[in-house]
Order: C-alpha cells, then sequence, then structure tokens
C-alpha cells in the first residue's frame, strides 16, 4: 500500500521574534535599547522540520496545537503556505499560541520561549487515519510537550509494529532534569537527532565525550544522528562512528539549523540514500539554512542541497552565493 503521506510531523509550532546584534548582558530599568535587526518568522522545531521536509520534495504533514488567535493563524498560513498540510492541526479556543524571543548575539544565542498551548497537546489530539497514512512520523521537543511525552512509548510502538517508521528530536530541556521516562520514547525510535549537549544530557555522560555519548545511545535507539554545529554530524552504525562535515557557510543565523537538519537525514534515509549520504544531506540542508534569519526562509530544494556537496571546500561558498535564496 502506498502512503499518502512520507512524513508526519508532530509537535511544535509558534512565531519566532528573532533580534539580532543584542548586547550580551541585557540592561532592564525601562531603557529603550537599540539592537541591530528585528524579524518575525515560523518557529518551533517541528514547524521547520515539517517546511524544510515540503521543500525537499517529500508529502508532508504537520500536527501541532495553536490558539485561536493571530500568532496561530500565521502559523498555519505559513506552513501551508509552504506545501505543509494543516488540516489535522487542533485549534484551542482557550490558551494562546506560543511565542518564542531569540536574541542573538554573534553565533549565540538566548531563546525565551512563552509555551501557551504547546503543552496541551496529547496522543488524542492526533487522527489516528492521519497516522496510519504516513510512512514515518517524526516528534519534536519532547520537554515542551509533557501529555505528548507520556504517551508516546505505546504510541510509537503502535507505529512500528505497523511497519511505519519514527524519528524524535527531544531538543533541549528546559528544566534541566532529562526525566529518564525519555528512555522509553528513544527505545521506540528508529531514528533519533540530537545536538551535542543533548546527546550528552540524554546518554547521562558528564566527560564531554560525545562520540561515547553517540555510542550509548546506539544501544537503545535504532540509529542515533548527532548535530555538530559547524563541525557537521556524527552517526554510530554497525559498531563504528560515521562523520560528515558541515558546509563552509559564513552563517547569517542558525536559529533552526538542527530542525532542517532533520529534514534533510529524513528525505535522504527515506528516499534510501544510505546513511553517509543522508547524513551529508542533512549537514548541507543544515548549513544552507542558516543563509537567513529564521527556521525556514533559505532552507534548500533537493536540488540545491546536491549542488551544493558537490562543490566542497573553497567553492562551496561559490556555489552557495550562485544558489542563492528564492
Ligand atoms: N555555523 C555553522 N556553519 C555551518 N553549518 C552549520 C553551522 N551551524 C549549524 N550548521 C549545520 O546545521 C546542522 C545542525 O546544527 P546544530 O548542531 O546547531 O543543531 P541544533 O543545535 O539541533 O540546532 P537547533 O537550534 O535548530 O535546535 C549542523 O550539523 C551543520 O550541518
Ligand atoms: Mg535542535
Amino acid at each position: 500500500m502506498t502512503s499518502a503521506f512520507d512524513l508526519l510531523v508532530v509537535g511544535d509550532a509558534n512565531p519566532d521574534v528573532v533580534l539580532s546584534g543584542v548586547p550580551r548582558e541585557l540592561p532592564f530599568g525601562q531603557r529603550e535599547q537599540l539592537v541591530t535587526a528585528g524579524a518575525i518568522t515560523l518557529g518551533g522545531s517541528g514547524a521547520i522540520t515539517a517546511c524544510g521536509a515540503a521543500r525537499l520534495g517529500l508529502r508532508t504533514a504537520f500536527v501541532g496545537r495553536v490558539g485561536d488567535d493571530e500568532l496561530g493563524r500565521f502559523v498555519l498560513d505559513t506552513l501551508t503556505g509552504r506545501g505543509v498540510d494543516v488540516t489535522r492541526c487542533v485549534i484551542d479556543p482557550e490558551v494562546a499560541t506560543a511565542l518564542t524571543v531569540i536574541l542573538v548575539d554573534g553565533g549565540d544565542r538566548a531563546v525565551l520561549t512563552a509555551t501557551g498551548c504547546l503543552p496541551l497537546l496529547g496522543i488524542e489530539d492526533i487522527d489516528p487515519e492521519l497516522v496510519h497514512a504516513a510512512q514515518h512520523v517524526h516528534v519534536s521537543s519532547y520537554f515542551l510537550q509533557p501529555r505528548l511525552a507520556a504517551g508516546l512509548p505505546t504510541w510509537l510502538a503502535d507505529i512500528r509494529s505497523r511497519g511505519a517508521s519514527t524519528s524524535l528530536d527531544t531538543n533541549d530541556d528546559p528544566s534541566g532534569m532529562w526525566d529518564d521516562g525519555v528512555a522509553a520514547a528513544i527505545a521506540q525510535t528508529d531514528v533519533m537527532l540530537p545536538n551535542e549537549a543533548e546527546a550528552l544530557a540524554l546518554a547521562g555522560r558528564t566527560d564531554g565525550d560525545v562520540i561515547a555519548a553517540c555510542r550509548d545511545l546506539a544501544m537503545t535507539s535504532g540509529l542515533p544522528v548527532v548535530k555538530r554545529g559547524a563541525r557537521g554530524a556524527l552517526a554510530w552504525s554497525d559498531g563504528e562512528p560515521v562523520t560528515v562535515p558541515g558546509l563552509a557557510v559564513e552563517p547569517v543565523d542558525t536559529v533552526g539549523a538542527g530542525d532542517s537538519f532533520d529534514a534533510g537525514f529524513l528525505a535522504g534515509w527515506l528516499g534510501g540514500r544510505g546513511l553517509s549520504a543522508s547524513l551529508r544531506l542533512a549537514a548541507a540542508c543544515g548549513s544552507l539554512s542558516t543563509r537567513a534569519v529564521g527556521g525556514v526562509a533559505a532552507q534548500p530544494t533537493l536540488a540545491e542541497a546536491l549542488a551544493a556537496i558537490e562543490r566542497p571546500g573553497p567553492d562551496a561558498a561559490a556555489g552557495l552565493t550562485r544558489i542563492g535564496l528564492r
């Protein structure tokens, strides 16, 4: 049976207010501070991954929870405009859409999130018919959605028992607790997609050994893929680490690079490209997404990403310039 959707993304979606050139020490005291630039873009790890996947040509649906408000309409309209099916999203009549403010200082950033209705998303919000219609289910931001998290192990196991595959990008745990319950969800994922800090925390390692963390995670999940910023990515397969570099880019803004990476990896892996090629595609998608402010504006098409991979080294930058933004 062919699936109606290559990918169903379940998770977080919200506007990101991105302010660049923000002083490291924020002065309070009601003084007006001027920063370099500001923009409102589509954010939320799940929403950015869904847009990246649709841009790469995957037939993609997204399920999340937004409020019955202007921000919620912005989220749904933007996803729809980027080719993502949002018809089964839940519009909460009572609780507001989540909102994130990102303060960028060079390569670093502070992320402030008002979670709004995000924590209320639960498994019962997800139409079983839609789940049945998807070849792969990706879940984002485990720690922002405790109701969803509680039901994940059983739900993911059921999805896998029907022959579909699963992936999880937990993202950060704002509480810093890294609740043990996440292990049961990880055990039901075919691909898990943490960054370095998240991989260390999820593996319970305090020695900073990311390769060992990746190896540890391989014992409990199908395939751990660890994102390493400008250094690219690392996976663990058949008892060995597999690494790929990032593309040499001068990032405008790395917001959402990890989520665009997730989209690239899933497009490669679901497309049968194999591990190394999928990692290279993922790293290219992450790197190319940094060409513009916010998570979605510079996400590449498959042709753009493949062209950038074919121009490694000094040529990559020229390639990126030629590719440009749409
Ligand atoms: N400065 C950079 N230069 C080149 N490529 C980058 C840079 N930062 C990120 N990338 C690319 O994006 C991918 C994912 O980035 P990163 O490791 O920052 O993920 P993340 O921490 O999960 O991000 P997010 O903030 O979206 O959650 C990297 O593997 C790399 O390919
Ligand atoms: Mg991330």
